[in-house]
């Protein structure tokens, strides 16, 4: 591709994170924007100095000139824009969770395989600055063989001011932050998962969703391989400070995840030795333009925005799936999150969930 990849950002919330990133990137361009409401998406588009702008999602697959959309919306939207934006022959980029039920996973495998696009689930979780030092540590054979590994996402939602949507949402339903590291690093996927609800939230939460447990917790047994691993979901009336964790044993070494935020990861080696370590940035593996993205809190002077303000808590990962988005597109080739592998890594939580709604039966998961 001799041109800039054009890309189209939708949802502005979070999704405005991802604006001066692909303005930036040297293989891209950020072409437009999409939000609902008016005022906010010319509040974002001034910020950034966006002049295509839409209130309609519809309207941007019309437009022949935009090669990529990238949907950052609530939730329940991720699945129904995921499929007409590949059907319209865009490539697609989606934050997390792929869907909600395992047919729309299935649905936007099959979306992909016919429109032979790049999909891409767009999960901060592997590619923070924990994540690829771990993975280093495993590649580097560092850590041996890997022998367990442990996720959790915890937070407590049960303050006002979320979205309505939010609350009781089954917490296995939004599990891939927890899920999908321990996947990526073992280079596996889940074959079955069993799963038990734990606790109970208040009943005005229950009412929604009809989830009634305050923590999920699952085992995933891995496909082809000797593993299992342990998933911990929380988000409503559980107290803990947040956290997105994952834990991986080895042979020769360990890594733990921070007990607190700030504390630093420990990496455990030799008979009981543990040493707390400082986690590099990995912005030598971006483009330059892009690579300062990888710290906390870079102040862009031309466009006024500081870029923690809602990606502070992923670790840098923002640049990172920017750029593999965008070198898939131009490289022609699977993004490192792409549809097969996002569907398991979604399709392990909401089986969790379904396991833990019918007392712990063993789910399969789904094969797209
Ligand atoms: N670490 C992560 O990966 C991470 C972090 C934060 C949020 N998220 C995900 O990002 C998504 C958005 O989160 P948020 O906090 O920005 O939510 P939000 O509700 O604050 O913002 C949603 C945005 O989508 C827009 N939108 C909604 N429906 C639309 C439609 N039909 N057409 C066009 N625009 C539409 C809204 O106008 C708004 O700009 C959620 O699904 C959330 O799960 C992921």
């Amino acid at each position: 591709m001799a041109e800039r990849v054009k890309v189209a950002v939708v949802g502005l919330g979070f999704g405005a994170e991802f604006v001066p990133l692909y303005q930036r990137h040297p293989d891209s361009e950020c072409y437009a924007i999409c939000q609902r409401n008016e005022e906010s998406l010319n509040k974002t588009g001034g910020q950034f100095g966006v002049t295509r702008r839409y209130t309609r999602f519809e309207d941007l697959l019309e437009i022949d000139e935009i090669d990529a959309i990238h949907i950052v919306t609530p939730i329940t939207e991720h699945a129904p824009m995921s499929i007409l934006s590949l059907k319209a022959g865009k490539h697609t980029a989606c934050t997390v969770p792929m869907g909600v039920t395992k047919k729309e996973c299935i649905e936007i495998c099959e979306a992909r395989r016919e429109a032979d696009r790049v999909y891409m689930m767009m999960e901060t979780a592997v590619y923070t600055r924990e994540f690829l030092y771990a993975k280093e540590l495993v590649d580097s054979g560092a850590l041996g063989k890997i022998q367990f590994l442990r996720g959790s996402h915890q937070q407590n939602m049960s303050l006002p001011g979320w979205p309505d949507y939010w609350y009781g949402f089954p917490p296995m339903h939004y599990a891939t932050h927890a899920v999908s590291p321990l996947l990526a690093i073992s280079g596996k996927l889940v074959d079955s998962v069993v799963c038990f609800g734990s606790g109970k939230i208040r009943d005005e939460y229950v009412k929604r969703y009809g989830s009634p447990f305050a923590v999920e917790t699952a085992l995933l047994k891995l496909r082809d391989s000797d593993l299992a691993c342990e998933v911990t979901r929380s988000l409503f009336d559980t107290i803990r400070q947040y956290r997105e964790s994952f834990d991986v044993y080895g042979t020769k070494r360990s890594f733990e995840w921070e007990q607190l935020a700030g504390d630093g990861a420990v990496v455990y080696s030799g008979f009981e030795d543990s040493e707390r370590v400082e986690v590099p940035d990995f912005g030598h593996l971006l483009p330059k333009e892009i690579a300062p993205y990888t710290i906390r809190g870079v102040y862009d002077e031309e466009h006024e925005h500081t870029s923690f303000v809602q990606g502070a808590g992923h670790g840098g990962s923002h640049p990172h799936l920017v750029h593999e988005f965008v070198r898939a597109i131009v490289e022609n080739r699977e993004s490192t999150a792409d549809a097969a592998k996002a569907a398991n890594w979604t399709m392990a939580g909401i089986c969790a969930h379904e396991s833990a709604m019918n007392g712990g039966t063993r789910i399969k998961i789904p094969v797209p």
